[in-house]
């Protein structure tokens, strides 16, 4: 049923979810402070990534140094298509160290790190907040790329 009211239903949901207790702690991103992640995402992220997680324009294509722009974290982007850790990797380490970190060397990355300014209990509230702004489907698609986590 497609409505024009859709998409503010669809922030009414993301926000039902952002107030709801997560039920089964499957892996790292649940029984995390969302609240706390969606303020800090503001803070350090959406300069970048978007206030809407919606990236920058044209993101898949290198600037004129050859650095991608910031990919959106919303569906529309490939944040979903990583499991946890690398998500957080990236985060803390940055895009070149996190790449090294995989054997990946010379990959000029505009991914800056976090660990030195945020805690790792804030990088991992802020990745829950992202995750938490994607319908279930993309959710559960995400959660599948995960090790058992235990
Ligand atoms: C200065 C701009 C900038 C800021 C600020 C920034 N990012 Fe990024 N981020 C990027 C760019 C550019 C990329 C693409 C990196 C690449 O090509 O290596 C990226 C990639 C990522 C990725 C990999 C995403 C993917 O879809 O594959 C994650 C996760 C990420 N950023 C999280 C964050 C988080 C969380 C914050 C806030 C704490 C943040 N970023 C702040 C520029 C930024």
């Amino acid at each position: 049923m497609i409505k024009p009211g859709r998409s503010q239903a669809k922030i009414f949901l993301a926000a039902a979810v952002l107030l709801s207790t997560p039920v089964e702690a499957a892996h790292e991103l649940e029984g995390r402070n969302i609240a706390n992640g969606m303020t800090l995402y503001a803070e350090q992220c959406a300069t970048c990534h978007g206030s809407e997680l919606e990236g920058q324009p044209d993101w898949q294509r290198p600037n004129a140094g050859g650095v991608l722009p910031a990919p959106p974290h919303d569906e529309t982007g490939h944040t979903w298509h990583h499991d946890n850790q690398l998500l957080f990797e990236d985060t803390k380490l940055g895009g070149e160290a996190a790449l090294e970190e995989r054997g990946i060397s010379g990959f000029k990355s505009g991914m800056p790190e976090f660990g030195s300014t945020l805690t790792e209990e804030e990088i991992w509230d802020i990745l829950a907040f992202i995750r938490s702004t994607w319908p279930e489907r993309i959710q559960n698609n995400q959660a599948a790329r995960n090790r058992p986590f235990h």
